[in-house]
């Protein structure tokens, strides 16, 4: 039997899965690992599990033993492994893609409509007791006939391009290339960012974070948004420059932000909490039970198909 090292605590039944499929050493208090750790416990297993808390970098994957052959990520995004790294050791790795997209794609519209509609300062009136109904109360922005730039047209800008068309939003997007007609549902596609962003009256960050996109949303691309735009993240906190989006909300240049993730999680940067336009959510994109269950199923899937076949249909290095 396989032996495995699985890094994060996961769902009970997924643990019993896994304890069903391989030797798996598994990690019931969710302690969270140091990258020593994850290299020490390693020793004799033939792959590991892991999570986007563990940063599997350079120097971790030349440390780790001969034995393992698989880093399947319990994630879709993978900026927290040294892909190379991997590939030059000869380790695979996974993810899972597609069965987060519509929980995510949920969380990316509910960060839309809490930084529109002024949630954060709703809930803070409500609990205080410290609102009355009137004509004016935190009027906020409407959906309805509002542009989406969509920055990152994979599966799940897609399906929150979707939602967010039956809302009544009209759709823009950026993609490394242009959808097919037969896919894009009537989006306008924008060869650069520039162009994307200048339509954007709300933004949408979907792509994955990579070297291509670390601070992409920055000082100077902050700047093509019309005055008054809302930003959003419901992709990789990697891909904000904090200080200049929270610069961009000092000056009313960003009229909202709705965030779901943050460079250095679990910490953000501490400016976002001074303005009550940041609806800020702790990473839950994929936290609903169906969702974590199929992610974790799928983890340990890949790891079999990748030891029954020698290949994975969601290897990705
Ligand atoms: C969640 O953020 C994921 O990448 O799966």
């Amino acid at each position: 039997m396989k032996k495995i090292l699985v890094t994060r605590k996961l769902l009970k039944e997924c643990e019993e899965k896994a304890s069903k499929m391989f030797d798996a050493n598994l990690n019931s208090n969710d302690e969270l690992y140091s990258q020593n750790n994850v290299i020490e416990m390693s020793q004799g297993c033939d792959g590991i599990l892991s999570s986007l808390t563990d940063k599997m970098d350079a120097e971790t994957i030349n440390k780790l033993p001969e034995s393992i052959k698989i880093i399947s990520n319990f994630a879709v995004g993978f900026g927290n492994i040294d892909l190379e790294a991997a590939k030059k050791r000869g380790i695979a790795v996974t993810n899972t893609p597609d069965v987060l997209t519509d929980a995510t794609a949920e969380i990316g519209i509910l960060l839309i409509l809490g930084a529109c509609r002024r949630v954060p300062e709703g809930i803070q009136g409500a609990k205080d007791c410290n609102w009355k109904w009137s004509a004016d109360y935190l009027i906020g922005k409407q959906l309805t006939g509002a542009r989406l730039g969509i920055l990152g047209m994979g599966r799940i800008g897609q399906k929150i391009a979707r939602i967010a068309k039956s809302l009544g939003m009209i759709i823009h997007y950026h993609n490394r290339s242009k959808l097919s007609p037969d896919n894009d549902n009537g989006a306008t596609y924008h060869d650069t960012l520039k162009s994307l962003m200048s339509v954007s009256d709300v933004l949408s960050v979907c792509c994955p974070a990579s070297n291509e996109t670390i601070n992409l949303i920055n000082k100077e691309t902050l700047e093509y948004l019309p005055k008054g735009a809302v930003v959003t993240n419901v992709a990789r906190g990697d891909i904000v420059d904090d200080e200049a989006l929270i610069d961009a909300l000092e000056r009313r240049k960003v009229y909202a932000v709705g965030l779901d993730v943050y460079k250095g999680e679990p910490n953000l940067n501490p400016g976002y909490l001074k303005y009550k336009q940041a609806f800020i959510l702790p990473h839950l994109g994929s936290a609903t039970k169906e969702t974590r269950t199929a992610m974790a199923n799928l983890a340990i899937d890949n790891i079999e198909e990748y030891f029954k076949t020698g290949n994975c249909k969601n290897k990705v290095n």
